[in-house]
């Protein structure tokens, strides 16, 4: 048998990140990052995970799995999400000698939980190797963990001939269709819930559907009429879990609601502004529009670290963007992770590498094809 191939995307969120938890509106893209996955059948009984990124190289035989079946029935999409002693038993079978907390573990938790899912509802246990390789930054801001359980949704409801593999003769790629889709997303979640605890769902819709998105609460929109923003992101290297944050978040909400709910529902406007001003754009090229998105980038920076997610590099990263007259907020979790700044058309020079390393020195190894998103 032929191994399978397939790839996810990483993402951006231009706006949304944390009130999207909170059923606010969210604004994200798809990157040109992504995260690879090859799955081949193999015959000695033997389920194995390689993950080269985070240097983690596990197996299990179906055997052992066998008995965990039955506590890991999964039943789209009402399913309870995965309850906390669950994921604990899970990163304790996963084995490794990675610690409890370490990111090996928490990956290997969710493969684990997906897989048991998938074979309890489909009644197969399918051996085979599995690899994932990523070329998005671990911990960014940028959902390499949703990239990552969005191709093992799809490689394994694909390995229990849930859903099949569209690839005409001829051709070199194929996408599933909606309705696989669909199902390969509801699944990821699952894996994101796993890794993050309370995750919004924004990054497995965007690393699922590709595109630019707006979701709110579950609701996908794929937004059709786009312009093409010039992004630059700078990578911070500050580690940061975004469990963590998320749970920071949450726990000042219900310290502080009155003073918490309105920097949300704030944030919920910002994100509802922003998509009726790129929606003019497409109507209307002019170069008014760019002041008042790099407003919302501003405001949405100063309520970000006002929720407590900001870092003082990413502080950093706006008072020397700023300087050059561009404006810059933070993307995904925060704490760290990734900045986006937004680039007005005319302004390439700017993102020429030498000028960048001078600006952010130590910060910025990445070559300039993948420090733009569009959107
Ligand atoms: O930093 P990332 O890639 O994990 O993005 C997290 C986005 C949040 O809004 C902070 C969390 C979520 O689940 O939506």
């Amino acid at each position: 048998k032929r191994s399978l191939v397939l790839s996810a995307p990483g993402k951006v969120i231009l706006h949304g990140e944390h009130a999207v938890v909170h059923g606010k509106v969210a604004l994200a893209t798809a990157l040109d990052l992504r995260t690879f996955l090859r799955m081949t059948p193999r015959q000695d009984g033997k389920i194995s995970l390689q993950l080269p990124n985070l240097g983690s190289q596990l197996s299990w035989e179906a055997a052992e799995l066998r008995p965990l079946l039955a506590a890991f029935s999964v039943e789209l999409p009402e399913a309870q999400p995965p309850s906390a002693e669950q994921v604990e038993k899970l990163k304790e079978f996963a084995g490794g000698d990675y610690g409890h907390e370490a990111v090996q573990s928490v990956a290997a938790a969710a493969f684990l939980y997906l897989y048991l899912s998938v074979a309890s509802k489909y009644g197969v246990l399918p051996t085979v190797d599995i690899l994932v390789w990523s070329e998005l930054p671990t911990g960014a801001g940028l959902g390499s963990s949703a990239a990552y359980s969005v191709c093992l949704a799809g490689a394994l409801l694909f390995g229990c001939g849930a859903i099949s593999y569209p690839l005409q003769e001829g051709q070199e790629t194929a996408r599933w269709t909606k309705e696989e889709l669909d199902v390969i997303n509801r699944l990821a979640f699952r894996g994101e819930q796993v890794i993050h605890g309370n995750p919004s769902g924004v990054d497995n819709a965007v690393s699922t559907w590709g595109g630019a998105l707006r979701y709110i609460s579950g609701q996908i929109s794929v937004l059709k009429s786009v312009p093409t923003l010039r992004i630059l992101l700078t990578n911070t290297k500050v580690p940061r879990s975004t469990k963590i944050l998320v749970a920071g978040v949450k726990a000042k909400l219900l310290e502080f609601p009155t003073i918490m709910e309105p920097m949300l529902a704030t944030i919920d406007a910002i994100s509802r502004e922003c998509e009726g001003i790129l929606e003019a754009m497409t109507k209307d090229p002019s170069q008014e529009h760019y002041s008042r998105l790099e407003d919302l980038v501003d405001i949405n920076q100063h309520l970000l670290n006002g929720i407590g997610v900001g870092h003082a590099l990413l502080d950093r990263v706006c008072q020397v963007t700023s300087s050059h007259g561009l404006h810059s907020k933070l993307t995904g979790a925060g704490g760290g992770g990734c900045a986006i700044t937004l680039l007005r058309p005319g302004r390439a020079t700017w993102l020429q590498r030498r000028e960048r390393a001078r600006l952010f020195p130590g910060l910025l190894p990445r070559p300039a094809t993948h420090t733009q998103g569009e959107f």
